[in-house]
C-alpha cells in the first residue's frame, strides 16, 4: 500500500461512520461541576454525564493536596514505578487504598482502563479459562483479549450458564470477571452469588468496582479469592486506578503486569489528591456525600441501585433526538447508542452526583416526563 492509498483508506473509514451517523468528537466544556459552558455554543448547561458521583473533583482539601504535591516534587514522577518514578506519596496511596478496600495489599495503575489491561495478562496464561460477563467494561474485554487465556462470555448475571463454563472447563485454571455495577444500564452484579460460584469451583474472582460508588458492598472479611479493581477517576474525583487484593497477587502484578511496569508513575499531585479524596470518602462527610447523592437519585428513579439511571429510547434516532430536546433546556445528558450498547438499546444515559442540587434533578425529572421519557 502506497502512502496516498493509505490516506485513502483513512477517508473511506472515516466517510463510514459518518455516514453511519456515528462519527463522534470531544467537546469542550468550561467547568468545575455539573454547572458550565459549552465553549463552540456558549450555552450553559448542567450536565447529567459526569462520573463525578462524590462531587470530590472539587472538594478543597482534594486540590490543596495536590498544590502541595506539585510545590514538594513537581509536575510528573520523570519514570516508571520501578526505575526512579516512585514517590513516597504513591506508596501512601497504595496504603490507603489496601485499608479502604479491606485488603492485604494494592497496587497503583495509571488508569482504571490500564488496571484491566494489567491483571488479566499477569494472573491468565495458556490454559486459563476467563469467563466474563457480556456487558463488562471494554477495558475487561481488551485486557482478556490481550492475554493468552480462553474466553467465555456469559449472558448478563446468568450464573446457571457462568455454573455450566466452570463445571465444563476441565484441568483450566478459572478467572471469573465481572463489573459490580454495570456501566451503561446502572444495574448490580449479584456479589455473593459470584462469591459463591467461584468458591465452589475453585476459580479466581475479579470485581471491577469502578462505579460502586453506593455499593454493592463486599463484606468485610479477607478473602483470598477476590481481586478488586477500582478507579480514582469517577467517584474518587482524581485520575488513576488501583488493584487491591491479597499481597501475593499484587506483587506478581508489579512483576508481570505491562501496564505497570511500562509507563510512567502517575503524577504526585494526581495521587496526592487521591490520598486527601480517599480521606474524605472514608469519613462522616463521606457519609453526608453518599446520603446527597442517594436523595438525587431517588427523585429521578426511586430505589435504583446506582448513580448511573438508563433512560431508554431504542432507536438512535430516539436517542439523539431526546438528547437535543434536553440540551435546549438546558441540560446535557448524552446519547448513548451501538456499538457502545447494542442495537434497539439505544438510551440516554443520566449520571448523578452529590453535586446535583435537588433542583438540577427535578428539573431533569420534569423535562423527561414532559417529552414522554420517564
Ligand atoms: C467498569 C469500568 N472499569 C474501568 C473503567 C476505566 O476506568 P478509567 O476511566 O480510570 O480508565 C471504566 C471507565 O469508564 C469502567 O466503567
Amino acid at each position: 500500500m502506497t502512502l496516498r492509498e493509505w490516506s485513502e483508506w483513512a477517508q473511506r473509514e472515516t466517510d463510514a461512520i459518518h455516514e453511519s451517523g456515528r462519527w463522534r468528537a470531544p467537546r469542550s466544556f468550561d467547568a468545575s461541576g455539573p454547572q458550565g459552558t459549552l465553549t463552540e455554543s456558549g450555552a450553559s448547561v448542567i450536565s447529567f454525564a459526569s462520573n463525578d458521583y462524590l462531587g470530590l473533583t472539587q472538594h478543597p482539601d482534594v486540590i490543596n493536596a495536590a498544590h502541595t504535591a506539585l510545590d514538594r516534587w513537581g509536575a510528573g514522577s520523570g519514570s516508571a514505578r520501578l526505575i526512579v518514578g516512585s514517590r513516597p506519596v504513591h506508596e501512601e496511596l497504595e496504603e490507603a487504598l489496601a485499608q479502604w478496600r479491606n485488603a492485604e495489599s494494592a497496587v497503583l495503575f495509571p488508569t482504571g482502563f490500564a488496571a484491566n489491561l494489567g491483571v488479566f495478562g499477569a494472573l491468565a496464561s495458556k490454559g486459563t479459562l476467563i469467563c466474563s460477563d457480556e456487558l463488562n467494561h471494554a477495558s475487561i474485554i481488551d485486557g482478556t483479549r490481550l492475554s493468552p487465556a480462553d474466553v467465555s462470555i456469559f449472558p448478563h448475571k446468568d450464573l446457571s450458564a457462568l455454573g455450566k463454563f466452570l463445571a465444563e472447563r476441565g484441568e483450566r485454571r478459572a478467572i471469573v470477571v465481572s463489573d459490580t455495577v454495570f456501566s451503561m444500564d446502572g444495574d448490580i452484579a449479584d456479589v455473593d452469588d459470584l462469591r459463591a460460584i467461584c468458591h465452589e469451583h475453585s476459580a479466581l474472582l475479579v470485581l471491577d468496582e469502578a462505579h460502586a460508588a453506593l455499593g454493592p458492598h463486599i463484606s468485610p472479611e479477607r478473602d483470598d479469592e477476590i481481586i478488586r479493581v477500582g478507579t480514582l477517576s469517577k467517584a474518587v474525583g482524581v485520575v488513576g486506578g488501583f488493584v487491591a487484593g491479597p499481597r501475593i497477587f499484587t506483587d506478581l502484578l508489579i512483576n508481570r503486569a505491562r501496564s505497570y511496569i511500562f509507563t510512567t508513575a502517575p503524577s504526585p499531585a494526581d495521587t496526592a489528591a487521591a490520598v486527601a479524596s480517599i480521606g474524605i470518602i472514608q469519613s462522616s462527610e463521606g457519609d453526608e456525600l453518599r446520603a446527597e447523592l442517594r436523595r438525587n437519585i431517588e427523585i429521578l428513579r426511586p430505589g435504583h441501585p446506582s448513580p448511573i439511571i438508563p433512560i431508554m429510547c431504542g432507536t438512535e434516532s430516539r436517542a439523539l433526538e431526546a438528547s437535543a430536546a434536553l440540551l435546549k433546556r438546558g441540560m446535557l445528558v448524552p446519547a448513548i447508542r451501538p456499538p457502545t450498547v447494542a442495537p434497539g438499546t439505544s438510551r440516554l444515559r443520566v449520571a448523578l452526583s452529590a453535586s446535583h442540587t435537588t433542583k438540577h434533578v427535578e428539573s431533569l425529572r420534569d423535562a423527561l416526563i414532559e417529552l414522554g421519557l420517564s
